[in-house]
């Protein structure tokens, strides 16, 4: 099942509710019944949760996760090292955030995701695994960046298959637009990277586009290009979808430069 976010439903979200039959409250449009509200770039849906996901949220919790109440994380301190620290904006069901940290265990890794039962699996299936070089947000990627992350403190930024709002009169959600980007760039280091990736070619122009016209980036593969995908990202449950599907694949890499 396809939301008008373009999230399946059934896999990551694992609702019961169809939203385009029965859109949740806060899907309508936003900004006409609340002028001052801000447009996020997710519905927050009831999921139900596995046994194992709650007992995960429950009782590891304290080792992986962190809340907006912790302010500005000193990442020495939460990682016990000095290693480069990544992240992650919406990681879904975690499977390709935990695969990478343990592909790279010199670097650190934060996951932010709003949806409950994917924090928890990814936490539980982190501990299953022995993983300690990540930690996570169960809050809008928005409000992590803008209370948790200090200045130019990112080694890298990705945004693999965001909510493509795929629907004309829904594009206002897409997470990237300009500020957005700006946003990005002031928690980058000099140097530090963000990478996007997605399966849906409009969202992919729109992405080039932005960050082509954003100050202080440069685009990796050179103007106007997409990059390949670099082996170090796995392939996502979204991205196996879109495959299904017979979408394209579009990665962008764009270097912070000043
Ligand atoms: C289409 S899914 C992709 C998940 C995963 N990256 C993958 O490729 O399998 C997009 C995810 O982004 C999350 N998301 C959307 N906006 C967000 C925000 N502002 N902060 C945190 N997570 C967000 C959604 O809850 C959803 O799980």
């Amino acid at each position: 099942m396809i939301s008008d976010s373009g999230a399946d439903e059934s896999t990551v979200a694992g609702d019961d509710v169809n939203p385009e039959l029965n859109p949740p409250a806060d899907a309508r449009d936003e900004q006409s019944a609340h002028p001052q509200r801000r447009v996020r770039s997710f519905v927050r849906r009831q999921g139900r949760l596995t046994e194992g996901q709650n007992r995960a949220l429950e009782t590891l919790w304290d080792d992986y996760g962190l809340t907006l109440e912790n302010g500005l994380l000193d990442y020495a301190a939460l990682f016990g090292n000095a290693n480069p620290v990544i992240l992650e904006i919406g990681f879904g069901n975690g499977a390709s955030l935990l695969q990478m940290a343990q592909n790279a265990p010199d670097k650190n890794y934060i996951g932010v995701e709003v949806h409950r039962p994917g924090v928890g699996k990814l936490i539980n299936d982190a501990d299953r695994a022995g993983v300690h070089n990540l930690k996570v947000f169960c809050d809008d990627a928005i409000d992590v960046l803008a209370r948790c992350i200090s200045d130019s403190s990112l080694d890298g930024v990705q945004l693999f298959f965001p909510d493509p709002w795929h629907k004309k009169k829904h594009n206002k959600r897409r997470i990237v637009k300009p500020d957005f980007a700006q946003q990005i760039r002031t928690k980058l280091k000099i140097g530090g990277y963000f990478h996007m990736a997605t399966d849906w070619e409009h969202y992919a122009e729109q992405m080039l586009e932005v960050l082509s016209a954003a100050p202080g980036f440069a685009n990796r593969a050179g103007a106007g290009i997409y990059s390949p995908r670099p082996d170090y990202r796995p392939i996502t449950k979204f991205e196996q979808r879109g495959e299904r599907l017979g979408h394209g694949v579009w990665d962008l890499v764009f270097d912070r430069i000043e």
